[in-house]
């Protein structure tokens, strides 16, 4: 894909992969708009990237989500690219006599799926009428293969799988490329203190590599982009074939 000039807009770019992918975009001479909960965040990011701006957005919130979308592209007509980015991921334990944690349940389906949902379809529309467009749906290599004392993180993340693979196919026809990015484990602020593993543990991808591998990527034409070990992960589920039957049943 074109890697300049366009105008981006990305949910969760107060932390982590969404602002390490805002300002990478900034720097490659694109307009970048971030969004996020934390407002002194996102002050802080655009002040930093002078010309970057921002809207503070709960994803979890419908009607935030198709007010912001509205007021976006009305000053950005030009908007030519969404990076579904923003998500959350908790421990939740089903072992017996453990109470449901209803709270984190919902918070986790409501921000990892229902905000990915919704915040592509208010921004298709759009999307659609633009010579060219983007859509990045950032899901995880846990989509593929799922990591146990995380189970609905996980079940959300093959719910972005399965939901990108649809969307992509229902927009074939129009100038949007729908991709999916596949993240490994990346040192960010996901989850807390599980990032502060000891030697001998998983190591997390230095976010810095994580964020040129994935410019890299961007810049060709796949439509899946697994970075690091997510494409064990990836493999492990043999996506060629999943593909093939998809295309037969979606002919
Ligand atoms: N790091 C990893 O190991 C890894 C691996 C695979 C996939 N991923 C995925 O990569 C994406 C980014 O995560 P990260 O690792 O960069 O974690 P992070 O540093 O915790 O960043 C998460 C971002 O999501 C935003 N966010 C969370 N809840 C939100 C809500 N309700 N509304 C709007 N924004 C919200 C946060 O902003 P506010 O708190 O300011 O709202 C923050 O900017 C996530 O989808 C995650 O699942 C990460």
């Amino acid at each position: 894909m074109q890697m300049r000039q366009n105008t981006i807009f990305i949910t969760g770019g107060t932390s982590g992969i969404g602002k390490g992918l805002a300002e990478a975009f900034h720097k490659a001479g694109n307009q970048v708009i971030v969004s996020g909960r934390r407002e002194d965040r996102l002050r802080e990011v655009c002040a930093e990237n002078p010309g970057m701006r921002y809207f503070a957005l709960d994803v979890r919130d419908p009607a935030a989500i198709r007010d912001v979308a509205r007021r976006v592209v009305s000053e950005f007509p030009s908007l030519n690219f969404v990076i579904n980015n923003a998500g959350v991921q908790r421990r939740l334990e089903f072992t017996p006599g453990t109470p449901l944690d209803e709270e984190g349940l919902q918070d986790e389906i409501s921000t990892n799926v229902l905000g990915v949902i919704r915040v592509a379809a208010e921004f298709i529309p759009h999307l659609v009428q633009q010579p060219t467009a983007t859509l990045v749906d950032v899901s995880s290599g846990l989509a593929f293969v799922p990591m146990a004392r995380f189970p609905i993180y996980c079940a959300t993340k093959a719910a972005v799988h399965s939901f990108t693979l649809s969307l992509r196919h229902q927009l074939k026809g129009t100038g949007v490329k729908v991709i999916e990015l596949i993240p490994p484990y990346v040192a960010t602020e996901l989850g807390g203190p599980r990032k502060t593993v000891g030697p001998g543990g998983p190591q997390p991808m230095p976010l810095s590599s994580f964020i040129a591998e994935t410019m890299e990527a961007l810049a060709g034409d796949r439509d899946e982009i697994a970075i690091g070990d997510a494409g064990n992960l990836v493999a492990a589920t043999n996506l060629d074939t999943v593909k093939r039957a998809f295309a037969g049943m979606n002919r």
